[in-house]
């Protein structure tokens, strides 16, 4: 039991971060130097990277894919629960056998951890050179090179304006389909059990204009998918007034009113037929019908909602400071099920054993799984992190023992859940967007539904990045198997 308990923890650690552990590919545009990072976190820490990468290649490094060759190693780091933590420390260590035989090499801890422990990082581990949080990237180029001149050097300012709006990333294991695109950055709930507010700051939403003229830019070099990324998308809110006024006024084409998530979705969405726009995360308290009626009118707007519930107990909910309850999430649920049909795909973050919750509350959370009947969910037993609302107010006080069976209970369901939701597509007709070949065989590609489900075919007539609509014929909890009907039909 003990075994399969662990191997439960580490599936669902790294289903939860798409973005576990991403590396640079190797870059050659002729700059003298070569920097490597390695990502951790979410999405939006994987995106911050590219950022990064974007700010040194201005400052001439190329990036590599082996650090044993790097002049410069950037760890983007994750604080969200304390295995991430572990995880960076270690590999830390692994740097530290490189740095012996190349002692010039700098290394820096960027993201979420070097945020949440500042200069303390650079006492606990001795081989770090540069501490850099969320909003400093800017001054990386200063640090890396005071760095390179014995002097060590931490930034971890957290800003109310920085969204690195004029900074074009630097794709990073891209497959030239899909990417990510940032609208927003920091958080201002304050969920008794997150450290992000922290770590991240305070929320602020970018130029609508800047984000589509992103959009366009990736279509235009072939790019048929986006992902608009936000602690908690649904109050992205930019206006003039808002957001620096001087700066816009001098822009041709400035918006002069307010734009909310909805109306950037449609801006987004207008690009062209052709690009599909994903989001992510939707915040339960926030997210409006005017959001559901504008994902209908747009067939290019994924039919798919990242809506994490974290408990289906009123009481656990309230203490975890969600700001809903389950009648208000079941509310939201049900709207999306009248606007957009049965067929949207909805998925769920959950965490058991937080501070207090029972056995009874412990069944709520399953019995709303049963009700909502998620397509998936990214799930986790709860881990305490210093600073936090419940840290400060709240015991740890369920057994960790006890954490670990609630949470192998959510995952089982969630299993069935899964394969009853798949089951569901057998039969239908669906447009997938291929996306790679198949992990398991070359004779096979890999693509995504709307509904974000993975969905296998056989080798074609068609190539990565195109459009193919095809029969459901077989599926797994986790897996759709297709046949093809027509590659790249008439859209829009
Ligand atoms: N902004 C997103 C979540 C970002 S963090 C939202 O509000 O939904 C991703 C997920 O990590 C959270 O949804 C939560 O389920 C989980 N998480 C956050 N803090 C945690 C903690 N202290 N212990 C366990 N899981 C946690
Ligand atoms: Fe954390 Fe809550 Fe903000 Fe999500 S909405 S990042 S869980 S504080
Ligand atoms: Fe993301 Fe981890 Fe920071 S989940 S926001 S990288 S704490």
């Amino acid at each position: 039991m003990d075994n399969l308990i662990k191997d439960i923890d580490i599936i669902s650690a790294e289903e939860a971060q798409a973005c576990d552990f991403k590396t640079t590919a190797d870059e050659n545009t002729g700059k003298t130097k070569k920097l490597y990072i390695e990502s951790y976190g979410c999405a939006m820490n994987f995106s911050d990277s590219e950022i990064v990468a974007s700010i040194m290649k201005e400052n001439g490094f190329d990036t590599t894919s082996d650090f044993n060759q790097a002049d410069v190693i950037f760890l983007n780091t994750c604080s969200i629960r304390e295995k991430a933590e572990q995880t960076v420390r270690k590999r830390l260590s692994d740097f530290n056998r490189a740095k012996k035989s190349r002692p010039d090499m700098t290394i820096g801890v960027l993201g979420c951890m070097a945020e949440r422990l500042k200069d303390k990082l650079l006492e606990e581990e001795k081989i770090v050179d540069v501490v850099v949080g969320p909003d400093a990237y800017r001054d990386l180029p200063n640090l890396v090179s005071a760095a390179e001149d014995g002097n060590k050097g931490v930034n971890t300012f957290l800003s109310r304006e920085e969204t690195y709006a004029d900074i074009a990333p630097v794709r990073l294991n891209s497959n030239g389909v899909t990417a990510f695109i940032s609208i927003m950055r920091g958080c201002d709930n304050m969920c008794s059990f997150c450290v992000v507010p922290f770590t991240r700051g305070r929320e602020r939403s970018r130029d609508p204009h800047s984000i589509v003229a992103e959009a366009q830019d990736l279509f235009d070099k072939g790019y048929k998918e986006v992902t608009l990324l936000g602690q908690n998308v649904d109050s992205y809110k930019w206006s003039p007034e808002e957001n620096n006024k001087a700066r816009l006024e001098k822009k041709e084409g400035a918006v002069s009113t307010v734009v909310n998530f909805a109306n950037l979705l449609e801006m987004v969405a207008q690009v062209s037929p052709l690009l599909r726009i994903r989001f992510s995360t939707s915040h339960p308290k926030d997210i409006t019908d005017e959001v559901l009626y504008t994902m209908k009118k747009y067939d290019n707007i994924c039919k798919y909602i990242h809506l994490p519930v974290q408990s289906g107990n009123s009481r656990v909910l309230e203490l975890m400071n969600r700001t809903y309850d389950r009648e208000w999430y079941l509310d939201r649920v049900r709207a999306i099920r009248d606007i957009l049909g049965d067929e949207c795909g909805i998925s769920s973050d959950m965490i058991t054993g937080f501070c207090t919750e029972t056995e009874e509350e412990h069944q709520d959370t399953l019995s709303i799984m049963d009700i909502v009947q998620y397509d998936f969910s990214y799930m986790f037993f709860y881990s305490e992190r210093p600073g936090t609302l419940a840290a400060k107010k709240f015991e740890d006080d369920i057994p960790l023992e006890i954490k670990k069976r609630r949470l192998a209970e959510v995952i089982t369901k969630q299993s069935e859940l899964s394969h009853a939701r798949n089951k569901m597509d057998l039969g239908k007709e669906q447009l997938i967007l291929v996306e790679g070949i198949s992990k398991k065989s070359d004779q096979e590609y890999r693509g995504r539904n709307s509904a974000n489900k993975v969905v296998i075919i056989p080798a074609g007539d068609y190539k990565i990045g195109d459009y193919v609509l095809v029969k459901i014929i077989d599926c797994t909890p986790a897996t759709l198997f297709g046949e093809i009907i027509t590659v790249n039909p008439a859209i829009g």
